[in-house]
């Protein structure tokens, strides 16, 4: 592999108008973190740059419906989401956002000077304005029914039903979410970039040249391009965002998926004054880490967009995750369908890196994977507790109380041994092939066979045996146990930099550097280590229950709304008590003449005989119901309807289709029984 001599990581910016969830940091945030901890480890000069995408129509949308300003909605989630980040350790250098003046500046000189190269095409078109509202409604500004699947909901840039990327002109019966009216075409200038421009070029650059980068990756390039590619408009007509710099241009700004990755430049800028070489030098190695959904804005558009400018650097490899499924079903902000990262720490403070590891552990790398609290648990409690604390905790207790926590001279080291220390090195290369190539649940698991390897040589020596006899054999065994220890902060620290801090605080190990990981003489005899606490506990069943129970109740909240009215304010059993409810029978039905709704019953209350009138003619024959026992309120106010009075009312059931069904009682009983 070409050496490079800096790097510079990007994540992609999370839209600031909701918080962070499992998925986000699955897809996208624990791998970068975890390639960037590695390689700033091993002393590369790299640079991991994030931060808050604050532009696009579902942050305005968000505020029109909460009533507020966008740029309200965006500080309130980019405090939320860096917050976040910070809590799960995920160390980027700068965590910038996009309604920042420098990126206004940025996103501004970068289109001035497509611009001015005449790297656009200008076109009119005709689009859809809301003639109420005097606006022209872009992307998710307009909803209508998708041609493909029949969807009424789908928006104007893409069905989320079936999925498919659509255009405004495209959907059947427009409607305006603005004011709900129908909208008419108007026309429009906006720039194109020229995609099919660049397609030869595309073509060579990701089909041949990198064909090393992953297969979901270069997939979709691949299907893109096979597509044909189109030109496409880099601006909009909408007031949030920024502006396009170029006269007769206002009321227009910079579409968000143009301004977003140019965001990647004004944040390094923000960061140091020395960001062109991080951004012009070809020695600089650039990596997008991001979710697949984002693959052809980083394959295909931003560096047609680089390629265009013609003074940066393009990407050399574009890890893309798959999505994370929440215990089997897609996760959905708007359904509530995830675990978000402030509520899972404040259910479990202090477990950062169990999230961590175990969503390193199943990361949707190659294909879509479910993430699911059983399995969760499972991991906390079956690994980490059994495997890798109770390795670490065995050590250190052995080493407190045979030495005083003094790590022992290794004697002769016999063939077991050996073996077991060559096979440090060994596990550490397997590490680094996974970290070099993107495969971080190898990496995760080559590094945890480390600890693996040293809960079987403890059970293998059995030192607490052999103590009694051979003490100064047990030196050895507890020597290479401590060398082991000490290589696991190493291999571990990307994906577990919380326990491994605390780890090698207790082993006293200072230097935190990759290049001594596969060394057996880390901790040298004499070295003082401190007593340890546990490194994990275990999760009982409960906790476990109670997350289950939680997404239960969202399923159940999900469905309700479309099944029945919200809850009614809550009433005191006194007034409850003050309505006469009792069962009572029909003896007869009639129709109540020129109406189409109405029957007029005589009914047996059990205290008297009386007339109620009912309005649920279209629901019931009177035949059919002479005879039948219901349900009444026996002491509403007598009402003159059509003339007839009706003293009372017959309980009915009422469902979302309005259908009526009577509410009899379940066993004929006499009639006048009180209800309650
Ligand atoms: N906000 C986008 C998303 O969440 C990602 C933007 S990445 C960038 O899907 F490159 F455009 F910044
Ligand atoms: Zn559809």
């Amino acid at each position: 592999m070409k050496k490079f001599k800096r790097h510079l990581i990007t994540s992609a910016l999370p839209y600031a108008n909701g918080p962070i969830h499992i998925g986000h940091l699955a897809g996208v945030y624990v791998p970068s973190d975890i390639y960037t901890r590695y390689l700033r480890m091993k002393g590369e000069d790299v640079i991991s740059i994030c931060g808050s995408d604050e532009h696009g129509v579902p942050i305005t949308l968000k505020a029109r419906n909460e009533g507020v300003s966008p740029q309200e909605i965006v500080d309130r989630y980019h405090t939320i989401n860096k917050k976040a980040f910070e809590d799960f350790g995920i160390a980027f250098d700068i965590y910038s956002r996009t309604s920042n003046k420098i990126h206004y500046e940025t996103a501004s000189e970068f289109f001035l000077k497509l611009y001015e190269k005449r790297e656009f095409i200008e076109k009119t078109t005709e689009q859809y304005y809301d003639e109420e509202a005097a606006c022209f409604l872009a992307d998710r500004y307009i909803t209508g029914t998708c041609p493909h699947c029949g969807n009424e909901n789908a928006y104007g840039d893409q069905c989320e039903k079936c999925g498919t990327s659509l255009s405004p002109n495209e959907l059947k019966n427009p409607r305006s979410t603005v004011s709900g009216s129908k909208p008419v075409l108007r026309e429009t200038l906006h720039w194109y970039l020229p995609l099919d421009k660049y397609e030869p070029w595309l073509r060579k650059w990701i089909l041949e040249d990198h064909r090393e980068w992953k297969s979901n990756v270069y997939g979709q390039c691949k299907s893109w391009l096979d597509q044909g590619l189109q030109p496409r408009a880099v601006s909009r007509d909408l007031d949030w965002g920024v502006p396009v710099p170029v006269k007769g241009a206002e009321g227009k700004v910079l579409y968000v998926w143009f301004d977003a990755p140019i965001g990647y430049i004004s944040a390094t800028r923000e960061l140091t004054p020395d960001w062109e070489k991080y951004w012009k030098d070809p020695e600089t190695r650039m990596i997008h880490f991001i979710g697949k959904d984002n693959i052809v804005f980083h394959c295909i558009i931003f560096p047609a967009m680089l390629n265009a400018e013609g003074s940066f650097i393009l990407p050399d490899n574009v890890p893309a995750n798959e999505f994370l499924n929440l215990e089997n079903d897609k996760i959905s902000t708007s359904r509530n369908w995830a675990v978000w990262l402030h509520e899972y720490l404040s259910d479990f403070p202090g477990k950062q890196d169990v999230l961590r590891y175990s969503l390193c552990a199943s990361a949707p790398e190659t294909k879509d994977n479910d993430f699911t609290w059983k399995e969760f648990q499972a991991r906390n409690n079956n690994e980490l507790v059994a495997i890798l604390g109770n390795f670490v905790n065995r050590t250190l207790v052995l080493t407190g109380n045979y030495y005083g926590g003094r790590v022992p001279e290794r004697g002769t080291a016999d063939e077991n041994d050996e073996m077991v220390l060559k096979e440090i090195d060994h596990l550490k290369a397997n590490v680094e092939t996974g970290l070099d190539n993107f495969r971080f649940r190898e990496a995760l698991k080559e590094a945890m066979n480390l600890a693996r390897l040293g809960n079987k040589y403890l059970a293998d020596t059995e030192p607490w045996k052999v103590v009694k006899t051979d003490p100064e054999r047990v030196k050895t065994i507890m020597n290479i146990a401590l060398q082991i220890t000490a290589n696991l902060t190493i291999l571990l620290e990307p994906f577990l930099p919380f326990s491994m801090k605390k780890l090698r605080e207790w082993i006293n190990l200072g230097d935190l550097n990759w290049n001594f990981a596969g060394k057996t003489d880390l901790l040298a005899p004499g070295h003082q280590i401190s007593k340890p606490e546990l490194l994990f506990e275990k999760i009982e069943d409960e906790a476990i229950q109670k997350q289950i129970d939680k997404l239960l109740q969202t399923k159940k909240s999900n469905e309700a709304p479309a099944q029945c009215l919200p809850a009614k304010d809550p009433v005191t059993f006194e007034e409850f008590s003050k309505m006469d409810l009792r069962t009572a029978t029909i003896l007869e039905a009639e129709k109540v003449p020129k109406t189409t709704k109405l029957l007029k019953l005589k009914i047996d209350t059990g205290i008297d005989i009386r007339t109620i009138v009912s309005g649920i003619a279209e629901y019931f024959e009177p035949a059919n119901i002479i005879g039948k026992q219901i349900s009444i309120v026996a002491n509403l106010e007598p009402r003159k309807i059509r003339g007839i009075e009706s003293k009372g009312m017959i309980l009915m059931a009422e469902d979302k289709d309005g259908k009526l069904v009577m509410v009899s009682p379940d066993e004929k009983v006499n009639n006048g029984s009180t209800i309650k």
